[in-house]
């Protein structure tokens, strides 16, 4: 059977916007058979290996899946994100901390070898210093998303440290693809930029000039993910989070970036709700420890992002 070392990994959440490239990615390195998706919906894309319909709060339904592909490796991606858990606080908190209890619960009792779940550069809040945000610094989040975020931080370490768990996790920036569409989250504009420059010549950004966060290209944030997930356990020394980073860019720059590829590309600006969320994050992350624990570089800078992603786009069915 295609299974990787002695078992299949099982991603959750497989349809959304990492989940759909993550399981391409992990499917790439591991063959087709060695990756179960799953999601509470169909998938939009047509599999190239085993899928299966799961609620991320249903353990028995997790567990059948498990039983059935021998999974040994779960990556849990399901959640909401920070833009749509402010409109449904308690079923955020619920769904992105049930969630983790039941894999954490399944990995404590020897079900699984290694678990990844995504953290966000969400766990920081104002009182974070803006730049350069270390890896270990103030974390005092003020959506309910960075609340869960940080607390499920937490929980990994305390499984890791009293049960052995080999848990995993990357704090994400803001993460720009083409094969995917954002799910609610308050760095989605960057990837709603393109599509309406491609489509119409202009956007109207809901976040404000002069509001920089740190972003990354999908294929960056996939490769830190599979590399993190193969590093060898005691290069691993951070087992709350790592921070990461790719670059940093304010809608103003971006637009200008799109702007050598589109000459007549405009930009207008109409901050919403989601510009107190973008406030409280970081503008640029320091990823030192990333490096030096497993050997994180990413390869894609603002340029190299912007023509990629144009490149893609266009003539595409996305667009
Ligand atoms: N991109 C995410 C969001 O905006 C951050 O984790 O919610």
């Amino acid at each position: 059977m295609g299974t990787k070392n002695d078992g299949r990994v099982l991603v959750i959440g497989s349809s959304g916007q990492i989940g759909t490239e993550l399981v391409e990615g992990l499917r790439e390195r591991f063959g087709d058979d060695a990756v179960v998706a799953s999601d509470i919906k169909e998938p939009q894309v047509e599999q190239a290996g085993p899928f299966a319909m799961v609620d991320a709060l249903d353990r028995r339904g997790i567990e059948r899946i498990i039983e059935k592909y021998e999974v040994k490796e779960v990556y849990l991606l399901a959640a909401l994100l920070s833009a749509t858990a402010e409109k449904d606080p308690a079923y955020a908190w619920k769904l992105n901390m049930e969630s983790l209890f039941i894999i954490l619960e399944l990995a404590r009792e020897g079900v699984l070898k290694k678990v990844y779940w995504p953290s966000s550069i969400a766990v920081f809040g104002p009182s974070t210093p803006k730049d350069g945000t270390p890896q270990h610094t103030v974390a005092e989040p003020t959506t309910v998303y960075g609340i869960s975020k940080l607390a499920g931080e937490g929980w990994c370490q305390y499984y890791h440290q009293r049960y052995g768990v080999d848990v995993r996790s990357i704090r994400y920036p803001g993460l720009i693809g083409w094969k995917s569409a954002p799910g609610g989250g308050t760095t989605d504009y960057a990837v709603h930029i393109f599509h309406e420059a491609l489509k119409s010549g202009r956007y109207t950004s809901f976040l404000k000039a002069g509001t920089v966060l740190p972003m990354m290209y999908m294929p960056d944030a996939i490769r830190a993910t599979i590399d993190l997930m193969e590093a060898p356990s005691e290069r691993v020394r951070e087992r709350r989070s790592y921070n990461l980073a790719g670059f940093s860019f304010d809608p103003e720059q971006i637009a200008a970036e799109i702007q050598r590829h589109i000459p007549g590309f405009t930009i207008t600006y109409s901050p919403d709700h989601r510009q107190a969320i973008a406030d409280s994050w970081p503008s640029s992350i320091d990823d030192s420890a990333a490096l030096a624990d497993w050997g994180w570089s990413p390869q894609f800078d603002l340029a190299a992002m912007v023509d990629d992603m144009i490149t893609h786009l266009k003539g595409s069915a996305n667009v």
